[in-house]
Protein backbone atom coordinates (compact mmCIF):
# COMPACT_ATOMS: atom_id res chain seq x y z
CA UNK A 1 0.00 0.00 0.00
CA UNK A 2 1.04 3.15 -1.37
CA UNK A 3 0.65 5.89 1.87
CA UNK A 4 1.09 9.71 1.34
CA UNK A 5 0.46 12.51 3.28
CA UNK A 6 0.36 16.25 1.25
CA UNK A 7 3.15 18.15 1.94
CA UNK A 8 1.53 21.25 4.15
CA UNK A 9 -1.12 19.63 5.89
CA UNK A 10 -2.61 20.45 9.51
CA UNK A 11 -2.08 23.63 11.22
CA UNK A 12 -1.79 27.02 9.33
CA UNK A 13 0.14 29.72 10.79
CA UNK A 14 -3.02 31.99 12.39
CA UNK A 15 -3.91 28.55 13.94
CA UNK A 16 -0.34 28.01 15.42
CA UNK A 17 0.47 31.23 16.47
CA UNK A 18 -3.27 31.37 17.91
CA UNK A 19 -1.90 28.04 19.97
CA UNK A 20 1.04 28.85 20.91
CA UNK A 21 0.24 31.43 22.62
CA UNK A 22 -2.46 29.93 24.76
CA UNK A 23 0.84 27.67 25.81
CA UNK A 24 2.99 30.24 26.35
CA UNK A 25 -0.03 31.49 28.78
CA UNK A 26 0.19 28.47 30.73
CA UNK A 27 3.69 28.09 30.58
CA UNK A 28 4.33 31.74 31.91
CA UNK A 29 1.97 30.15 34.99
CA UNK A 30 -1.05 31.42 34.58
CA UNK A 31 -3.57 29.45 36.30
CA UNK A 32 -6.95 30.52 34.69
CA UNK A 33 -6.57 30.47 30.54
CA UNK A 34 -9.80 30.73 28.97
CA UNK A 35 -10.87 31.09 25.00
CA UNK A 36 -13.42 32.85 23.22
CA UNK A 37 -15.23 29.46 21.79
CA UNK A 38 -13.28 26.76 20.66
CA UNK A 39 -9.54 27.77 19.97
CA UNK A 40 -9.51 25.21 17.03
CA UNK A 41 -12.11 23.33 15.08
CA UNK A 42 -10.85 19.87 16.45
CA UNK A 43 -13.10 17.93 19.31
CA UNK A 44 -9.88 15.64 20.47
CA UNK A 45 -7.43 18.87 20.12
CA UNK A 46 -9.90 20.81 22.16
CA UNK A 47 -10.07 17.96 24.70
CA UNK A 48 -6.60 17.79 25.02
CA UNK A 49 -6.04 21.76 25.87
CA UNK A 50 -8.91 21.45 28.16
CA UNK A 51 -7.09 18.45 30.31
CA UNK A 52 -3.99 20.69 30.51
CA UNK A 53 -6.43 23.68 32.33
CA UNK A 54 -7.83 25.60 28.90
CA UNK A 55 -11.34 26.35 29.12
CA UNK A 56 -13.79 27.25 26.78
CA UNK A 57 -16.58 30.49 27.09
CA UNK A 58 -18.89 30.74 24.65
CA UNK A 59 -19.83 34.23 25.70
CA UNK A 60 -17.92 37.12 27.90
CA UNK A 61 -21.28 36.47 29.74
CA UNK A 62 -19.86 33.67 31.32
CA UNK A 63 -15.81 34.89 32.62
CA UNK A 64 -15.45 35.14 35.91
CA UNK A 65 -11.91 34.83 36.30
CA UNK A 66 -8.94 34.57 34.10
CA UNK A 67 -7.22 35.31 31.05
CA UNK A 68 -9.34 35.39 27.85
CA UNK A 69 -7.88 34.62 24.73
CA UNK A 70 -9.50 35.56 21.09
CA UNK A 71 -8.66 32.82 18.54
CA UNK A 72 -7.31 33.28 15.41
CA UNK A 73 -10.86 33.88 13.54
CA UNK A 74 -11.42 37.31 15.35
CA UNK A 75 -14.10 39.04 16.94
CA UNK A 76 -15.79 42.32 16.12
CA UNK A 77 -15.58 45.14 17.78
CA UNK A 78 -17.89 45.24 19.93
CA UNK A 79 -16.18 42.21 21.98
CA UNK A 80 -12.89 44.52 22.70
CA UNK A 81 -15.30 47.18 23.76
CA UNK A 82 -17.19 44.57 26.12
CA UNK A 83 -14.32 43.30 27.47
CA UNK A 84 -13.38 46.93 28.49
CA UNK A 85 -15.96 47.53 30.12
CA UNK A 86 -16.42 44.07 32.36
CA UNK A 87 -12.55 44.58 32.88
CA UNK A 88 -11.60 41.05 31.41
CA UNK A 89 -8.38 40.45 30.92
CA UNK A 90 -8.14 40.10 26.70
CA UNK A 91 -5.22 38.59 24.76
CA UNK A 92 -5.89 38.54 20.94
CA UNK A 93 -4.18 35.45 18.87
CA UNK A 94 -6.57 36.86 16.03
CA UNK A 95 -4.85 35.51 12.74
CA UNK A 96 -2.68 38.80 11.47
CA UNK A 97 -4.54 38.77 7.99
CA UNK A 98 -7.96 38.53 9.25
CA UNK A 99 -7.16 41.69 11.44
CA UNK A 100 -6.14 42.91 7.78
CA UNK A 101 -9.46 42.21 6.38
CA UNK A 102 -11.11 43.88 9.66
CA UNK A 103 -9.04 47.08 8.82
CA UNK A 104 -10.34 47.00 5.01
CA UNK A 105 -13.77 46.53 5.97
CA UNK A 106 -14.03 49.39 8.77
CA UNK A 107 -12.15 51.80 6.00
CA UNK A 108 -14.22 50.90 3.34
CA UNK A 109 -17.67 51.10 5.20
CA UNK A 110 -15.88 54.60 6.98
CA UNK A 111 -15.84 55.66 3.05
CA UNK A 112 -19.25 54.92 2.23
CA UNK A 113 -19.23 51.89 0.45
CA UNK A 114 -21.18 49.05 1.94
CA UNK A 115 -19.52 45.76 2.93
CA UNK A 116 -20.10 41.94 0.81
CA UNK A 117 -18.57 39.08 2.72
CA UNK A 118 -18.71 36.30 0.90
CA UNK A 119 -18.90 33.55 3.28
CA UNK A 120 -20.52 31.29 6.08
CA UNK A 121 -23.28 33.40 7.75
CA UNK A 122 -22.74 31.53 11.21
CA UNK A 123 -18.88 31.18 10.79
CA UNK A 124 -17.56 32.75 13.64
CA UNK A 125 -14.85 34.96 11.04
CA UNK A 126 -17.85 35.78 9.03
CA UNK A 127 -19.56 37.20 12.00
CA UNK A 128 -16.40 38.86 13.67
CA UNK A 129 -15.73 40.48 10.01
CA UNK A 130 -19.31 42.17 9.80
CA UNK A 131 -18.74 43.26 13.01
CA UNK A 132 -16.42 45.54 11.66
CA UNK A 133 -19.43 47.22 9.24
CA UNK A 134 -21.69 47.54 11.76
CA UNK A 135 -23.00 44.10 11.25
CA UNK A 136 -24.87 45.48 7.73
CA UNK A 137 -22.86 43.13 5.16
CA UNK A 138 -24.56 41.27 2.63
CA UNK A 139 -23.39 37.82 3.19
CA UNK A 140 -23.25 35.52 0.35
CA UNK A 141 -22.12 31.76 0.65
CA UNK A 142 -23.83 30.63 -2.61
CA UNK A 143 -24.47 31.57 -5.93
CA UNK A 144 -27.48 30.67 -6.24
CA UNK A 145 -28.47 33.56 -3.53
CA UNK A 146 -27.44 35.91 -6.44
CA UNK A 147 -30.98 35.13 -7.89
CA UNK A 148 -33.50 38.32 -6.84
CA UNK A 149 -31.25 39.93 -4.22
CA UNK A 150 -31.31 43.27 -4.08
CA UNK A 151 -27.48 45.09 -4.67
CA UNK A 152 -26.17 48.23 -4.47
CA UNK A 153 -24.35 50.16 -7.28
CA UNK A 154 -21.08 50.49 -4.83
CA UNK A 155 -19.88 48.25 -2.71
CA UNK A 156 -16.83 46.38 -1.23
CA UNK A 157 -16.29 42.89 -0.84
CA UNK A 158 -14.19 40.71 1.24
CA UNK A 159 -14.19 37.26 1.60
CA UNK A 160 -14.39 34.44 4.51
CA UNK A 161 -9.89 33.22 4.18
CA UNK A 162 -11.31 29.55 3.61
CA UNK A 163 -13.82 30.17 0.96
CA UNK A 164 -13.31 27.64 -1.29
CA UNK A 165 -11.62 29.22 -4.72
CA UNK A 166 -14.29 28.24 -6.78
CA UNK A 167 -17.42 29.52 -5.35
CA UNK A 168 -15.50 33.09 -4.78
CA UNK A 169 -15.04 32.61 -9.23
CA UNK A 170 -18.70 31.86 -8.84
CA UNK A 171 -20.23 34.82 -7.04
CA UNK A 172 -17.25 37.75 -8.14
CA UNK A 173 -18.07 37.28 -11.92
CA UNK A 174 -21.65 38.14 -11.86
CA UNK A 175 -21.51 40.71 -8.59
CA UNK A 176 -18.51 42.08 -11.43
CA UNK A 177 -21.74 42.62 -13.78
CA UNK A 178 -24.22 43.92 -11.51
CA UNK A 179 -22.62 46.05 -9.67
CA UNK A 180 -20.76 49.00 -11.45
CA UNK A 181 -18.54 50.12 -8.38
CA UNK A 182 -17.26 47.15 -7.09
CA UNK A 183 -14.54 47.46 -4.80
CA UNK A 184 -12.40 44.24 -4.68
CA UNK A 185 -10.84 42.49 -2.14
CA UNK A 186 -9.57 38.51 -2.30
CA UNK A 187 -8.97 37.98 1.25
CA UNK A 188 -8.95 33.93 0.37
CA UNK A 189 -5.67 32.86 2.56
CA UNK A 190 -3.07 31.49 0.18
CA UNK A 191 -3.00 28.65 2.45
CA UNK A 192 -6.34 27.49 1.91
CA UNK A 193 -5.91 27.74 -1.92
CA UNK A 194 -2.18 26.07 -1.70
CA UNK A 195 -3.85 23.29 0.41
CA UNK A 196 -6.49 23.11 -2.17
CA UNK A 197 -4.39 22.45 -4.51
CA UNK A 198 -2.33 19.87 -3.09
CA UNK A 199 -5.74 18.02 -2.02
CA UNK A 200 -7.02 18.31 -5.52
CA UNK A 201 -3.44 16.73 -6.76
CA UNK A 202 -2.89 14.03 -4.69
CA UNK A 203 -6.67 12.87 -5.08
CA UNK A 204 -6.35 12.68 -8.91
CA UNK A 205 -4.01 10.11 -8.07
CA UNK A 206 -5.00 8.09 -5.25
CA UNK A 207 -7.87 4.95 -4.74
CA UNK A 208 -9.26 6.22 -1.70
CA UNK A 209 -8.67 9.82 0.65
CA UNK A 210 -8.56 10.13 4.62
CA UNK A 211 -9.43 14.32 5.13
CA UNK A 212 -8.58 14.32 8.56
CA UNK A 213 -9.87 17.44 10.67
CA UNK A 214 -12.99 18.29 12.93
CA UNK A 215 -16.35 17.46 11.37
CA UNK A 216 -17.33 21.81 12.30
CA UNK A 217 -14.05 22.56 10.56
CA UNK A 218 -14.75 24.71 7.29
CA UNK A 219 -11.68 24.09 5.86
CA UNK A 220 -11.67 20.43 6.56
CA UNK A 221 -14.76 20.21 4.33
CA UNK A 222 -13.97 22.54 1.56
CA UNK A 223 -10.68 19.90 1.49
CA UNK A 224 -13.77 17.01 1.32
CA UNK A 225 -15.53 17.92 -1.41
CA UNK A 226 -12.46 18.96 -3.19
CA UNK A 227 -11.11 15.82 -2.52
CA UNK A 228 -14.74 14.28 -3.33
CA UNK A 229 -14.08 15.57 -7.40
CA UNK A 230 -11.25 13.87 -8.02
CA UNK A 231 -11.80 10.70 -5.99
CA UNK A 232 -14.01 8.22 -5.82
CA UNK A 233 -14.25 7.02 -2.04
CA UNK A 234 -13.27 9.96 0.57
CA UNK A 235 -13.52 10.29 4.22
CA UNK A 236 -13.31 12.79 7.02
CA UNK A 237 -12.28 11.01 9.65
CA UNK A 238 -11.03 13.11 13.13
CA UNK A 239 -8.48 10.51 14.36
CA UNK A 240 -7.30 7.50 14.19
CA UNK A 241 -10.53 5.58 15.72
CA UNK A 242 -12.55 6.96 12.61
CA UNK A 243 -10.05 5.22 10.15
CA UNK A 244 -12.30 3.12 7.70
CA UNK A 245 -10.67 0.13 7.96
CA UNK A 246 -12.69 -2.05 5.75
CA UNK A 247 -13.25 0.11 3.09
CA UNK A 248 -9.71 0.71 2.27
CA UNK A 249 -8.69 -3.34 2.60
CA UNK A 250 -7.04 -3.82 -0.59
CA UNK A 251 -6.49 -0.42 -2.11
CA UNK A 252 -3.63 0.43 -3.25
CA UNK A 253 -2.62 3.95 -3.16
CA UNK A 254 -3.97 5.87 0.34
CA UNK A 255 -3.91 9.98 0.16
CA UNK A 256 -4.02 11.60 3.60
CA UNK A 257 -4.55 15.62 3.61
CA UNK A 258 -5.64 17.64 6.99
CA UNK A 259 -7.43 20.92 7.63
CA UNK A 260 -5.49 23.99 9.58
CA UNK A 261 -7.15 23.18 12.59
CA UNK A 262 -6.12 19.67 12.62
CA UNK A 263 -2.71 19.36 15.30
CA UNK A 264 0.61 17.28 14.17
CA UNK A 265 -0.22 14.64 16.44
CA UNK A 266 -3.09 13.84 15.09
CA UNK A 267 -1.69 13.74 11.26
CA UNK A 268 0.91 11.33 12.73
CA UNK A 269 -0.89 9.12 14.57
CA UNK A 270 -3.06 8.40 11.39
CA UNK A 271 -0.04 7.66 9.28
CA UNK A 272 1.61 5.87 11.89
CA UNK A 273 -1.39 3.72 12.39
CA UNK A 274 -2.09 3.13 8.46
CA UNK A 275 1.67 2.07 8.15
CA UNK A 276 1.89 -0.57 11.03
CA UNK A 277 -1.64 -1.97 9.60
CA UNK A 278 -0.24 -2.06 6.06
CA UNK A 279 3.32 -3.71 7.56
CA UNK A 280 0.86 -6.21 9.07
CA UNK A 281 -0.14 -7.47 5.94
CA UNK A 282 -4.13 -7.93 5.72
CA UNK A 283 -6.33 -6.84 8.54
CA UNK A 284 -8.26 -9.94 10.22
CA UNK A 285 -11.78 -9.80 11.28
CA UNK A 286 -11.59 -9.11 14.87
CA UNK A 287 -9.14 -6.39 14.06
CA UNK A 288 -11.30 -5.13 11.58
CA UNK A 289 -14.98 -4.94 13.87
CA UNK A 290 -13.05 -3.42 17.00
CA UNK A 291 -11.38 -0.69 14.71
CA UNK A 292 -14.14 0.16 12.40
CA UNK A 293 -15.80 2.94 12.99
CA UNK A 294 -18.29 4.06 10.11
CA UNK A 295 -16.90 6.15 7.44
CA UNK A 296 -18.66 9.40 7.40
CA UNK A 297 -20.49 10.07 4.58
CA UNK A 298 -21.15 14.32 4.83
CA UNK A 299 -23.31 16.25 2.36
CA UNK A 300 -21.68 19.36 1.49
CA UNK A 301 -24.16 20.98 3.99
CA UNK A 302 -23.24 19.30 6.98
CA UNK A 303 -19.59 19.33 5.90
CA UNK A 304 -19.67 23.09 5.90
CA UNK A 305 -20.26 24.93 8.96
CA UNK A 306 -17.20 25.97 10.89
CA UNK A 307 -13.73 27.59 10.52
CA UNK A 308 -9.91 27.76 10.02
FE1 LIG B 1 -4.92 32.95 9.16
FE2 LIG B 1 -5.01 31.79 6.84
FE3 LIG B 1 -5.07 30.33 8.98
S1 LIG B 1 -6.06 33.65 7.41
S2 LIG B 1 -6.10 31.60 10.47
S3 LIG B 1 -3.37 31.62 8.29
S4 LIG B 1 -6.24 29.94 7.13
Amino acid sequence: MDIRVAQHAGFCFGVKRATQTVFDLLASGEEKVFTLGPLIHNASAVKTLEEKGVGVLQSLDEWTEGRVVIRSHGVGPEVYQKAEAMGIPLIDATCPDVKRIHRTVAEKYAEGYPIIILGKPDHPEVIGTNGWCGNTAVIISDASQLDGLALPDKACVVAQTTLMRQKWDAIIEPLKERISNLYIVDTICPTTTQRQCEAQALAENMDAMLVIGGKNSANTASLFQVCQKHCSQVYLIEGVSDIPWTALKNLQKIGIVAGASTPDWIIKEVYSKMSEQEKMGQLNEEEVKVQNAEPETVSEAAAAPEAA
